[in-house]
């Protein structure tokens, strides 16, 4: 219990409520008995004030800019884990032993095939379909796939289903993309590790060979990393909420795919592309932030802002780098994009209007000057950033499920309708 309390005062009542402390970060207060005690609710539209779960997952300082998988700075993962290796901390509190990273991989590596039946699933969409839109209904009807594990009072299926979801994201991912081009399925790969099988499964086809560039695979790699967790956004409340009520992980995942597919969340780095080629040259650069700028304007520096970073999002710093990595591979360092991307942020963050906002760059304003460079269609960012961060999806539900404190996600609300009134017969309105 802890000692710190916080004092409400309504009118000559005081009320006490407990502040708690985690490891880091700022305390909370637990009101949990607020409305018990006072038949009151808090207001707290977006939950910019508010804490919904006890989690010891992800860690992020967003005035420091700083971002922790079970306590790992991102920066070190990126430049010395692999994103398999990612998905075991994450999923299971410890980086794995070698035995232990052997083992998950080769658990995941036999499950990256889907259902044969799921092939005509496909052929039900429109050839244009939008990626997200296939992913988000495959995701869901995998539990129509695979019954033996959507018990989740079991923790065998549990577990299982996790590593379906793991192993599979990828080859549904790249199905959609091979479907929208009109190309034959590629099937998982299992000699290739998880970004390289991707890699094959998007861009192989039956008439030539097709070698996975290692610099590419390891830049495939580093995206699937920086995109794994990220604490309590939108996407991972809405698989957390989804999750509260008992429905199965396949349910809960396509929940939060869809919740990712929104331009303020997942779908940032598809219109940050867009933006950056609609600006198209340097010059063009002050005609946007001044429309960035003005409050008339629906018009947002997209791959800009983050609600909780007040400072560099240390994801854009390692995208920033393998940005230039690849392109510079790629034989494409004059890229245009990327020049109107480094002087869109150098002078965007001179400006006074971003610098007193706090606004800097995010995860997504570099990721897709990379995926565009790799041979992605815009319309394929958010389904890569949905495989991704399918595992952290997964960490945050299995934890949900696994506490003791869960309850059934039910928020309240401040209601403003109409208050008690007879029905009007239609024949008198
Ligand atoms: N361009 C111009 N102005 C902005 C931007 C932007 N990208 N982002 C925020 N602002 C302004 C906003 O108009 C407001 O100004 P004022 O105080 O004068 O009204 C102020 O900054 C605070 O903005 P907010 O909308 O209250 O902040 P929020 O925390 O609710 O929104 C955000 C966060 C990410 C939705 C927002 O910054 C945004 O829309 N950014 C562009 C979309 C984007 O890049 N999203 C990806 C987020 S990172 C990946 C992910 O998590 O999915």
């Amino acid at each position: 219990m802890s000692e710190t309390t916080a004092k409400l005062t309504l009118g000559d009542e005081t009320y006490e409520f407990p502040v708690l402390s985690g490891t880091v970060g700022p305390d909370v207060i637990d009101i949990r008995s607020l409305y018990a005690k006072t038949g009151l609710f808090t207001y707290d539209p977006g939950f910019t004030s508010t804490a919904a779960c006890d989690s010891a997952i992800t860690y992020i300082d967003g005035d420091k800019g700083e971002l922790l998988y079970r306590g790992y700075p991102i920066e070190q993962l990126a430049a010395k884990s692999s994103y398999i290796e990612v998905c075991y901390l994450l999923l299971y509190g410890e980086l794995p032993s070698k035995a232990e990273l052997a083992d998950f991989e080769n658990r995941v590596t036999r499950h990256t095939m889907v259902h044969e039946q799921m092939h005509y699933f496909y052929r039900g969409f429109r050839r244009d379909a939008h990626p997200m839109a296939i992913v988000t209904g495959v995701v869901g009807a995998m539990a129509a796939f695979y019954h033996d594990s959507t018990d989740i009072s079991d923790p065998m299926q549990r577990e299982i289903a996790s590593i379906r979801m793991v192993a599979k994201l990828p080859t549904i991912a790249a199905m959609a993309y091979k479907y929208s081009v009109g190309q034959p399925f590629v099937y998982p790969r299992n000699d290739l590790d998880y970004a390289s099988n991707f890699l094959h499964m998007c861009f192989a086809v039956p008439a030539e060979e097709y070698k996975v560039d290692p610099v590419v695979a390891k830049a495939m790699d580093r995206i699937f990393t920086l995109h794994a967790d990220h604490e309590q956004n939108a996407s991972t409340s809405t698989v957390r909420l989804s999750g509260s009520s008992d429905a199965n992980p396949f349910a809960c995942i396509a929940a939060g795919v869809a919740c990712l597919w929104g331009p303020a969340h997942g779908g940032a780095n598809e219109a940050a592309l867009n933006m950056l080629r609609e600006i198209g040259t340097v010059d063009r650069i002050p005609e946007f932030i001044e429309r960035a700028k003005d409050k008339n304007d629906p018009f947002r520096l997209m791959g800009f802002g983050h609600r909780v970073y007040k400072n560099y999002d240390p994801r854009a710093a390692v995208m920033q780098e393998s940005a230039r990595e690849v392109l510079e591979l790629l034989g494409v360092e004059n890229n245009p994009t990327l020049q109107v991307a480094q002087e869109l942020e150098k002078i965007a963050l001179e400006d006074p209007y971003f610098v007193e906002r706090k606004l800097y760059p995010n995860v997504d304003f570099y990721s897709g000057i990379i995926l565009d460079a790799i041979g992605f269609p815009t319309s394929m960012f958010t389904a890569i950033f949905a495989l991704s961060r399918t595992v952290g999806w997964i960490a945050q539900w299995k934890e949900m499920i696994g506490d003791p404190q869960k309850k059934i996600g039910r928020p309240r609300q401040l209601y403003h309708g109409a208050t008690t009134r007879d029905y009007v017969d239609i024949a008198q309105r």
